[in-house]
């Protein structure tokens, strides 16, 4: 990427060639902007204007010191926008931390708007409050409680055992025992030598044991004076039994009062899976959404790290990459990053966000979206593109079928399995689909179309027309 902006800047050679290490001198910047390849070319009005605007500007902007962070689950430099769900998790933590119950919260978004970041963050003011926490990720295969096992039995291994609370440990990690050979897991680590108790967590039924292994895990805390935070990132990808029993199991601890709340993240087809895995889901957990940022918001997410680093946007700059990310944290951290390592000066100029368009799509096509691509059968791809094909936002099923060219009833098992790799989701939870991704149909149109090559050029036309229609409507 970092190759299209320095050709956009007539730059040619490894961008390392560009930073200075040691003192800076106009004579470094000087060898630096026509040193390394293209040294024997005669330099163009391009590159005439760079040099000067190295020799005149005194540092050029140092990638080392770029603050963007685009990334799974990296800590944004400046994490705005998200104060209500912060103060909701604080009151959740305190709570939790006075011995109280509290309800469990759920984040909900689509794909990079933030939810790891902030489990991550919800994980920091639980252990700076003094409770055990622990993090895990719902795996995709379904194998759910291969990592909850051993994640519970690790908590409460970090408890202090007095005379007080040992009963009460012993008897949490007697429950994790039965429940890891009655469902065949393991424990995760050397055995711990305690006695496991019969009658608990041992009757080979889901909910049961698994409300008996969380009742006595509370309890354990409770006994130590202190509470358990336990974070499940992409609940979507619980199984129904699984996610079943754990809203089963979170409702008895909180008929009990107990210090254990659960903070789960997931795709927005949540609400509906909990609901028909359990019908009290819906009062046990406050949903919160996570979604884009507002243009204030966003100009406050590029412009802070910036600043920090005594770097500049230009307003017209900052308002061209708001609308071209519209506001997805993830884009602004991508847009953020390729803007600064294209900057030559100081200064981030509007001039400069064209080719930074370009450099920041590109990656996204070539990492974040294509992954996405690669896990889709052919079929699926082919609802996809049906979906791209009919333009941004959301479709009846029915429209997708059409638009195939196959009946619902052959589209609905391709419908389920891309919802299942939390691929689409149903925004209003009946026979809908969006795309979980981000401007992901904007990608279908750019590089799946053109693979297809000119037999779908007809197709492709028909699509943006259709794009531009819904738009304008
Ligand atoms: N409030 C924010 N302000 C600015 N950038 C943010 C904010 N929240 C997250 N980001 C950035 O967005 C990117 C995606 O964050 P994260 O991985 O937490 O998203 P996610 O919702 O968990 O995505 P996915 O569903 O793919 O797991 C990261 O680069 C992160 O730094
Ligand atoms: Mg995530």
């Amino acid at each position: 990427m970092a190759d299209i902006d320095r050709a956009a800047l007539g730059i040619d050679g490894p961008l390392r060639k560009r930073r200075i290490s040691g003192p800076r001198t106009k004579v470094h910047n000087v060898h630096n902007v026509f040193g390394g390849v293209g040294d024997a070319a005669a330099p163009n009005l391009i590159r005439f204007v760079t040099f000067v605007r190295f020799i005149t500007q005194e540092a050029a902007m140092d990638p080392v010191n770029n603050p963007y962070n685009p990334g799974a689950g990296g800590r944004p430099p400046e994490l705005v926008g998200r104060d209500d769900i912060l103060e909701a998790a604080q009151i959740t933590v305190k709570r939790i931390a006075g011995g109280k119950h509290s309800r469990s919260l759920m984040l909900l978004g689509l794909r990079g708007v933030g939810k790891t970041v902030l489990l991550n963050e919800i994980k920091d003011i639980a252990v700076d409050c003094g409770l055990h926490a622990g993090k895990m990720e719902a795996p995709a295969n379904k194998k759910f409680l291969e990592k909850a096992v051993p994640l519970i039995r690790k908590v409460l291994l970090e408890f202090d055992e007095t005379t007080k609370t040992k009963s009460f440990i012993d008897g949490a990690l007697g429950a994790v025992q039965n429940f890891a050979s009655v469902f065949k897991v393991s424990a995760g680590g050397v055995e711990v030598g305690v006695k496991a108790k019969r009658g608990i967590a041992d009757s080979g039924d889901l909910a049961t044991d698994l409300t008996d292994l969380l009742v006595t895990t509370a309890k354990a805390a409770q006994s130590a004076k202190t509470g358990i935070i336990i974070l499940v990132d992409e609940v979507q990808y619980l199984g129904e039994e699984d996610l079943s029993a754990l809203v089963v199991a979170l409702h008895e601890v909180s008929q009990q009062n107990l210090p254990l709340a659960l903070f789960g993240a997931g795709l927005p087809q949540l609400p509906t899976l909990a609901a028909e895995a359990n019908s009290y889901a819906e009062r046990l957990f406050d949903y919160r959404t996570v979604g884009s940022l507002s243009k204030k918001e966003s100009i406050e997410a590029l412009k802070a790290p910036a600043e920090a680093e005594g770097v500049k946007w230009e307003t017209a700059a900052l308002t061209k990459v708001v609308n071209a990310t519209e506001g997805y944290p993830f884009f602004l951290q991508e847009w953020g990053f390729q803007a600064w390592n294209a900057s030559p000066t100081k200064t981030i100029a509007a001039s400069l966000i064209p080719s930074v368009n370009r450099a920041a799509i590109a990656r996204l096509d070539k990492g974040f979206f294509k992954s996405r691509h690669g896990r889709m059968t052919d079929r699926e791809v082919e609802y996809v593109r049906a979906m791209a094909d009919l333009g941004a936002g959301s479709h009846r099923s029915g429209e997708i079928a059409k638009e195939m060219g196959v009946s619902i009833s052959a589209a609905a098992p391709i419908r389920s399995s891309l919802i299942e790799k939390g691929m689409i989701y149903s925004p209003s939870g009946y026979g809908d689909a969006a795309f979980t991704v981000p401007m992901f149909d904007g990608y279908l149109r750019r590089v799946v179309l053109k693979l297809e090559g000119g037999a779908k050029k007809s197709r492709s036309k028909s699509a943006a027309k259709k794009a531009a229609k819904k738009k304008d409507g």
